[in-house]
């Protein structure tokens, strides 16, 4: 894998921000330039970046597999992480997966026949609170999600194209 000329300006400009010893501390911002400009981040991607930066792959796959926001594989145009950890299970956080799924005819990780949503569960996301919540491209948090509250979510995504 070679990234463009002005994929590693990116890269670079993030490496910048640490001292010279140190670049490997801008490993998330260049996995996050990757996904930007490509959807998701494969190994290929990973082995390239871990290059860039001076170090092992392994290292680079372990930032990948620890970061729900990081997609090992390619999502739909609408990815949807619900949060299946201890507190939005005691309040329904595995129906609202399972609604969603069932709503949407995918399985857990699965993408839609259209190619739109992608179905995910996920580790906490720091707002228990609100159980059962999800995220919605990794940007917009939606707390309290009840069956009719995910039916909306769908039926206004879907009139988003
Ligand atoms: S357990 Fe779901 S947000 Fe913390």
């Amino acid at each position: 894998m070679n990234f463009t000329e002005a994929t590693l300006a990116r890269f670079a400009n993030e490496v910048a921000k640490y001292p010279a010893d140190q670049k490997q501390s801008a490993v998330m911002a260049c996995l996050a330039i990757v996904q930007q400009e490509q959807g998701h981040v494969s190994t290929e991607s990973e082995d390239a970046i871990a290059a860039v930066l001076g170090m092992p792959p392994i290292a680079v796959h372990e930032v990948t597999t620890f970061y729900n926001m990081y997609n090992q594989q390619p999502v739909g145009r609408f990815k949807l992480n619900v949060c299946t950890n201890l507190p939005c299970q005691l309040r329904d956080g595995e129906k609202a997966l399972q609604h969603l799924c069932s709503r949407l005819g995918v399985e857990p990780y699965g993408t839609s026949a259209d190619g739109r949503f992608t179905v995910q569960p996920s580790e906490c996301l720091g707002a228990c609170a609100d159980a059962p919540v999800m995220l919605v491209n990794d940007r917009q948090m939606l707390s309290f999600m009840s069956p009719e509250r995910l039916d909306e979510l769908v039926e206004t995504l879907k009139s988003q194209g």
